[in-house]
């Protein structure tokens, strides 16, 4: 099947779409794609760098552009952005790509994740554990709107590779 070669991955920051995308990508030979590196190569500065110069909105407008320059490409996994899927079109146009899974995990999981991992992610830098619950909590009320639009949702129990080839196999 086509898309058994182009996998979007979807979630929120810490959610493991980078971790879990370069292992597919290598058990399905194809490229991996980091929306968030491309974008830094593509533009010579830090993620932290465009929110700091350009705001949040020209970094909306970055990743859209990223997304649409995709289409040509045959075959590859993509992490995506935590917010890409939940600006404008973005999920519609995620989903017209390719096969999208979004991994979904608990606000508990996410903060114990995020409070070790936050320094080239201007949303959250410096948060402490309480604050990182409140703002992930509240994202992911508005966020889930989108993310749950994906062709499937994996729970934590599933995120493993093998899990992944199946669903990915049958989707
Ligand atoms: C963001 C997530 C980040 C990065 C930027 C904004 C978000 O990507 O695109 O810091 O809005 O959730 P990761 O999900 O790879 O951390």
């Amino acid at each position: 099947m086509e898309n058994t070669k182009k996998i979007v991955l979807v979630g929120f920051m810490g959610s493991g779409k980078t971790f879990l995308g370069e292992k597919l990508a290598k058990q399905l030979d194809v490229p991996f794609i980091d929306s968030d590196k491309e974008i830094e190569k593509k533009y010579k500065k830090s993620i932290n760098q465009i929110f700091e110069s350009e705001g949040e909105d020209a970094f909306r407008l970055k990743e859209q552009n990223f997304i649409k320059a995709l289409k040509e490409q045959k075959s590859f996994v993509l992490a995506t952005g935590g917010g890409m899927p939940c600006y404008s079109t973005n999920m519609d146009l995620l989903k017209n790509l390719g096969l999208t899974v979004y991994l979904r995990l608990s606000t508990t999981v996410l903060a114990k994740r995020l409070l070790k991992d936050n320094e080239n992610r201007p949303l959250i830098i410096d948060n402490q554990l309480e604050q990182l619950q409140t703002f992930i909590k509240e994202k992911l009320v508005v966020r889930e709107q989108f993310y749950n639009n994906a062709h499937i949702v994996l729970e934590e129990k599933d995120q493993t590779i093998d899990s992944l080839l199946k669903v990915i196999k049958n989707g």
